[in-house]
């Protein structure tokens, strides 16, 4: 079973600025020949205030031809506790409207890949606390499966007890809850997007990959803690075989190293941030 992870592709058909990334990206997902894909979010520029953009992208996702799951990114439903675009229930509709549930499982050989919206976490938001016991539940049930986690924002930046990074990692409060489960259910994978950083490490026994972007760089001026891996595209390759998982981070061939700094004020003009 073949699997690729692509990630923050930031595409919009009005800001057009990424969108020389997503040819060769598409072109080399038929190459491959995946079972499935999954975006792990920032699908667009800005489906959380333009619903045009998500429309666009997920016809785009749905051009691949393959099977595919999306998982919402900050730029696509808002964000937990944001003053102009808060995740809420209208956002998620509309998210829901064209690429389907921001939660879902899949059952691949003997893995369960579990999704879910990094974007409720902390919101407070009625969909936060139905989202956790789905999430128990689906966990308990797995039985002998192992567990593959996918979401847009990572647990952590370097260590599980670190403080609130803002922006940049889940906060500490549902951090805790989701590290138990992660260790009661031995969680095999925990792959996140968001960061346009790569990194591919093992934290007790887990392991965590942080996907490259398929859209731009982050300059270092930009990307707000030093963040540990490196900074380049592309997408991740995993093979998963029985109880086997392989799993490696890749270049796509013909992607453009876009550097946000450059465009910011063009595509993100009232924040600064990616
Ligand atoms: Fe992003
Ligand atoms: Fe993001």
């Amino acid at each position: 079973m073949r699997i690729i992870q692509i990630s923050d592709t930031h595409l919009s058909p009005s800001k057009p600025h990424f969108a020389d990334n997503w040819p060769p990206l598409a072109r080399w997902i038929a190459r491959q020949h995946p079972d499935l894909v999954i975006h792990t979010g920032d699908v667009t520029v800005d489906g959380a205030g333009v619903e045009e953009d998500l429309r666009h992208t997920a016809e785009l996702m749905r051009g691949l031809g393959v099977h595919f799951r999306a998982l919402p990114g900050n730029h696509d439903v808002g964000d937990a506790g944001n003053d102009r675009q808060p995740v809420n229930d209208e956002r998620l509709r509309r998210w829901r409207t064209h690429f389907g549930p921001d939660r879902w499982v899949e059952d691949v050989e003997d893995f369960r890949l579990i999704g879910f919206d990094a974007l409720l976490l902390g919101s407070g938001e009625p969909e936060e606390a139905v989202q956790a016991d789905w999430l128990e539940a689906v966990m308990d049930d797995a039985g002998h499966r192992r567990i593959a986690w996918f979401l847009h924002r990572p647990l952590f930046l370097d260590s599980p007890d670190e403080g609130d990074t803002g922006y940049w990692s889940v906060k500490p409060e549902p951090r805790t809850r989701l590290m138990e489960l992660v260790r009661r259910h031995s969680v095999a994978l925990v792959a996140s997007g968001h960061l346009h950083n790569a990194h591919d490490f093992f934290h007790d026994g887990t392991r965590y990959i942080w996907a490259p972007a398929s859209a731009f760089l982050v300059g270092p001026d930009m990307k707000a803690p030093p963040l540990p891996g490196e900074n380049r595209l592309g997408a991740v390759l995993y093979e998963m075989d029985g109880r086997t998982l392989e799993a490696g981070i890749v270049d796509v061939p013909g992607l453009s190293p876009h550097w946000i700094d450059d465009a910011v004020e063009e595509v993100y003009p009232r924040r600064s941030d990616k």
